[in-house]
């Protein structure tokens, strides 16, 4: 019974020593292993009990018992320990360092095209304007007939189209549908709106022509509107786009859908009228294309010609951030080169 007590006592001795000295969990398993597996001291010694004199078992076993569950005690708390220590280890490590200086991020922009195709709307709406989607997805209908632009009319030629696959189903070459769509909606009440949007042409790229660009549509209709509306509103706008001091002028031109039909210009913003290579030495820029509304696209818009009147432009926001900018091949706008965007 002593030399059970006396063995006991220095397995204990030893395995508490094991436990202490194990630093990490992979040697604390082994040293589990060792002495509390199946094959380990503890289960070694307490077999031997088997083999005992009955009247020493008792005893024997209590003791053997006492030592076991003050081992266990011990491991699990050595496990906590040493989870406790590789925690702190992780915070140390991550520990963060508010005082080292920042990285650097990259901030994205607008597209000088987004840039100047909000600061057009901006203006408008400041003048009572409000904004009015279209979609790019149009019937022939709405982009061309609707107009007054018939299948075998001349105009047809200056819009070459992209037609899809479904027949009378295009990519709008301008945003003048939207006239249609905006008058059908707001039938009879009165209409000013601006329609923003992409619009498409069938055309060779080059440096003065792509394939897709932005347009601004105006439209106003009510009851008394007239030439001197449009070019007063017209006027207001450019100098608030370009400086109150720009001049402006308006020139007769043609468009099916506008009767009488006019295109406005501003002096250069580049040599400021005396002439340079941008306004190819005449002065004048040309922004826009306008004119009243033609009666027959008033009634196809549900509104009475007898009654009511209207005004309508429209304008290119690539082809004025190009005279703003002095950005002479219309191909950068969607090349994505960072070169150019990084600029604005
Ligand atoms: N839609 C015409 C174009 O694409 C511009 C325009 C709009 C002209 C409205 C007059 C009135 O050139």
């Amino acid at each position: 019974m002593t030399d059970l007590a006396q063995a006991l006592a220095a397995l204990e001795a030893t395995a508490q020593a094991d436990l202490a000295s194990a630093s990490d969990a992979a040697t604390l398993e082994a040293v589990r292993v060792r002495w509390f597996g199946r094959k380990g001291s503890l289960a070694t010694i307490l077999r031997g009990l088997g083999e005992m004199d009955a009247a020493e078992r008792p005893a024997a076993g209590k003791l053997a018992n006492e030592v076991k569950r003050r081992l266990e005690v011990a491991l699990e708390e050595r496990q906590a320990a040493l989870v406790a220590l590789a925690q702190a280890a992780a915070l140390t490590a991550a520990r963060l360092d508010v005082t080292l200086p920042g990285q650097p991020v990259t901030i994205g922009r607008l597209h000088p095209s987004t840039q100047v195709l909000r600061r057009i709307c901006q203006i408008w709406a400041t003048m009572g304007f409000q904004i009015y989607r279209s979609r790019d997805v149009e019937s022939d209908e709405m982009n061309f007939e609707l107009l007054n632009i018939p299948a075998h009319h001349p105009a047809r030629d200056m819009w070459d189209t992209f037609y899809t696959t479904t027949e009378g189903v295009l990519l709008r070459t301008h945003t003048s549908p939207g006239q249609i769509r905006a008058m059908r909606e707001f039938h009879p009440e009165p209409i000013r709106v601006v329609l923003p949007g992409m619009c498409y042409r069938y055309e060779q790229i080059t440096a003065r022509s792509e394939i897709q660009f932005h347009q601004v549509e105006g439209l106003a209709v009510g009851r008394n509107i007239t030439m001197t509306d449009l070019k007063g509103t017209l006027i207001s706008f450019a100098h608030r786009m370009f400086g109150a001091e720009r001049k402006v002028r308006f020139r007769a031109s043609y468009f099916p859908f506008t009767e009488p039909s006019a295109e406005m210009d501003v002096e250069c913003l580049i040599c400021g009228g005396s002439g340079c290579s941008i306004c190819k030495q005449s002065g004048w820029l040309e922004i826009l294309g306008c004119g009243m509304v033609h009666p027959r696209v008033l009634q196809n818009g549900g509104y009475d010609p007898d009654v009511y009147s209207g005004f309508a432009f429209g304008m290119g926001p690539e082809r004025i951030t190009m005279l703003l900018h002095r950005i002479d091949d219309i191909r950068y706008f969607w090349a994505n080169d960072l070169r150019f965007l990084e600029q604005f």
